[in-house]
């Protein structure tokens, strides 16, 4: 007998009864559907702290437990042992690839890295010191105006052309932006490297010298683009949902993803952790900081700790935590990120033992320690951002990919509970 709850309305006496989902894993869910019908009511859940917005097959995430999964397999075997481009393939087909698959993959995936030289001329309207958020949005929107010929969201054989396209070109656009920030030249993408390699080569060869590929360096971005590719329904995810759910075409709702992530709360919190560990400069600052940060008046926030999700630890904080260590111990030879990572080594003791962070559950997340990293790759701060979106390009377009596939896909459209002024008549100006 399935399950269910019943809903009294204890005004009317009236009663519904609510069937209970079931999944693999996780909460159940109550099907309040026929909640407004049947009650006269809607729900109400500002920021859907409760709400389950859709069914997905694609990551799961434990929020007690500090359990991420994705189509079933542990983040922490994915790090171990997958390539960025082989999680893309399991988010946005299910299966991990045979190796026919992956060649097949990576070959398209490079193949479409190139960007129409058209869209290199839409870098030339930003100014020189725009941030590359925006440029990133800026052409990622613009792609849906080079490639209109295969942009029909109900046709599987488009929609994969979608995905390829955005997973090759996002690495370019984004090494693009940076090279435009610096007056550099544009540096085409190689074939003949692999996807972490060719991304190093477009942020940073001069033509005059030769540059070293660090295999540390290599295998930490690896690492870095896996922890981000998909997180379930994030702000950002869910924006590009309801994008998707309007039939707009996929590069604006990768676009729409994009300026969503570019908040502090969510994907710019790798710079704003950066810019808080700059700001506290050296480890005797850090108490008066935490005392800001407890202080009710004041909006400061310790970034990089919290998580509407995880509430005791997150998964991918302690993978990459591990990742900055043997970094910094191989890389740093200069020890410019030393100070910052002792500041945060530091930071994160303290909090943890603080009765403010623990009452709340406040863990570093993984954007606590991406920064430092991204920096220890010679990655400038304003860039953080942008590596976080062509991370988590993989799951947008696998989340959007299971939407549109979705036979009862409808537009989202939110209600809300009405709080303004009652009905009333105009005023004529000469009245009031
Ligand atoms: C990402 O959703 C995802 O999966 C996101 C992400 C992904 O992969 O897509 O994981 C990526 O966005 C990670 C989070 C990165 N953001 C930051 O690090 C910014 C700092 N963190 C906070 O802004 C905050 O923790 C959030 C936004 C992440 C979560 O906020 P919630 O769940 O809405 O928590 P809340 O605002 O309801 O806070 C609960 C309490 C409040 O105190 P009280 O009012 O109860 O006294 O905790 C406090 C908050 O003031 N609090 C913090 C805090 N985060 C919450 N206090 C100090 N510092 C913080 N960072």
């Amino acid at each position: 007998m399935s399950k269910t709850v019943t809903i009294t309305d204890n005004a009317s006496g009236k009663s519904i009864e609510c069937q209970v989902m079931e999944g693999t894993h996780g909460h159940p869910v109550v099907d309040t559907r026929a909640l407004s019908k049947e009650l006269g009511m809607f729900t109400f859940d500002p920021a859907f702290v409760t709400t389950a917005s859709c069914e997905s097959a694609i990551t799961f995430i434990d929020g007690e437990k500090g359990i991420l999964l994705h189509r079933g397999y542990p983040i922490d075997q994915l790090a171990e042992n997958s390539s960025y481009l082989e999680v893309c393939y399991l988010l946005i087909n299910g299966e991990l690839p045979t190796k026919t698959e992956m060649d097949s993959f990576v070959f398209s995936i490079g193949r479409l890295s190139l960007l129409h030289e058209g869209l290199l001329n839409f870098f030339n309207g930003f100014r020189h010191d725009a941030h590359p958020m925006a440029m990133l949005a800026g052409v990622v929107a613009g792609m849906s105006s080079h490639y209109h010929e295969e942009m029909d969201i109900y046709n599987p054989e488009h929609r994969n052309m979608c995905a390829i396209r955005l997973l090759g070109k996002m690495p370019t656009i984004a090494a693009k932006s940076f090279r435009y920030l610096l007056g550099r030249p544009y540096v085409y993408p190689r074939h003949d490297l692999g996807y972490v390699e060719n991304f190093f080569n477009m942020m940073f060869h001069l033509p005059n010298r030769e540059m070293a590929m660090n295999p540390t360096a290599v295998k930490a971005l690896e690492i870095m683009l896996i922890l981000h590719a998909d997180h379930e329904q994030n702000a950002s995810t869910s924006t590009v949902r309801l994008a998707g759910s309007s039939q707009a075409n996929p590069y604006a709702c990768i676009a729409a993803g994009i300026t969503t992530l570019w908040g502090p709360a969510h994907g710019g919190a790798n710079e704003a952790v950066i810019n808080m560990l700059q700001e506290i400069g050296d480890v005797k600052n850090i108490g008066p900081y935490i005392d800001r940060v407890k202080d009710k008046n004041n909006p400061t926030r310790l970034m990089g700790f919290g998580h509407r999700v995880y509430k005791n630890f997150d998964p991918r904080a302690k993978i990459i935590r591990g990742v900055c260590h043997q970094l910094l111990g191989e890389l740093d030879a200069t020890g410019d990120q030393q100070p910052m990572f002792e500041i945060a080594m530091e930071l994160e003791r303290i909090a943890l033992e603080d009765q403010y962070f623990i009452e709340r559950k406040l863990y570093p997340n993984v954007d606590f320690y991406s920064g430092i990293i991204l920096s220890a790759l010679g990655i400038p701060t304003n860039m953080f951002t942008v590596m976080f979106a062509v991370a988590r390009t993989a799951g947008w377009i696998a989340q959007w990919k299971e939407m549109m596939e979705d036979p009862s896909l409808k537009i989202g459209r939110p209600r809300q509970l009405y709080v303004g002024a009652a009905k009333r008549d105009y005023v004529a100006m000469d009245q009031r």
